[in-house]
């Protein structure tokens, strides 16, 4: 029997890592869990990460930046595996529809036409990576955000990217074509309203209980 993978994803603020944290301390109550965040900025790829969101002046190419946040995954692939199978519920706080997401905003606001815009492209190298049993997009609209961020003068260019990081996330993320995913709108909702429609989801889904499935790769 192992533990079972449990994924949250959303745009920055919009509550994910509340939420990751509060699921991690819920299924804690009966089984033993963990919380993977990502990036992981404590690896050696997580402090390249780390430079790159927080120093402007350090440059990388989208296609670079994109190919280190999966490989950060890759970093913590064997341990995740691991507390999967030693019966360990692992709740991950974005993953790779995050990586996807956000390299396929910047296609279609900087390079219209490089690899960045191909999805295969983008989830090739996350291919192999142990699929998650559940993945919930954290879904709001992009006023309700900007109410939560207090944004200042880069307003309006952070705003046109959260819009189109959500448009790309919405693309990728089709609960009509993979049963495992599902749109939570926390529009207006509380954090502890939301956290019960999450715990409603993955009850739903038998994600509270140990499986005998083996765990599934990305493919
Ligand atoms: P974030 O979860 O917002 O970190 P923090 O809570 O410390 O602010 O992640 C940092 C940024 O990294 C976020 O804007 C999304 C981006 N990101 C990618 O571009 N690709 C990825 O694969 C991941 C996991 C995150
Ligand atoms: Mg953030």
């Amino acid at each position: 029997m192992r533990g079972q993978l449990i994924l949250i994803e959303g745009l920055d603020r919009s509550g994910k890592s509340t939420q990751a944290g509060l699921l991690t301390e819920r299924l804690a109550q009966a089984h033993s869990s963990q919380l993977y965040k990502f990036p992981d900025r404590s690896t050696p790829i997580g402090a390249l990460i780390n430079k790159y969101l927080t120093d402007s002046s350090f440059q990388l190419d989208d296609h670079s930046a994109h190919l280190l946040f999966s490989a950060n995954r890759w970093e913590l692939y064997t341990e995740l595996l691991q507390a999967l199978n030693d019966g360990k519920f692992v709740v991950l706080d974005r993953y790779i529809y995050s990586g996807i997401a956000y390299s396929l905003a910047k296609s279609s606001l900087k390079h219209a036409s490089s690899e960045l815009g191909d999805v295969d492209w983008l989830y090739s190298p996350d291919k192999g990576l142990p699929k998650p049993d559940l993945t919930l997009f954290l879904s709001l609209s992009i006023e309700e955000l900007g109410k939560r961020k207090g944004w200042g003068q880069e307003r309006y260019e952070l705003e046109q990217f959260q819009k189109e990081v959500k448009s790309c996330f919405l693309r990728i993320l089709d609960p009509s074509k993979d049963s495992t995913v599902h749109l939570v709108n926390v529009e207006g909702k509380s954090i502890h309203e939301v956290q019960q429609v999450i715990w409603d989801v993955v009850v739903e889904a038998g994600c509270d209980k140990l499986t005998e499935l083996p765990v599934q790769k990305l493919d």
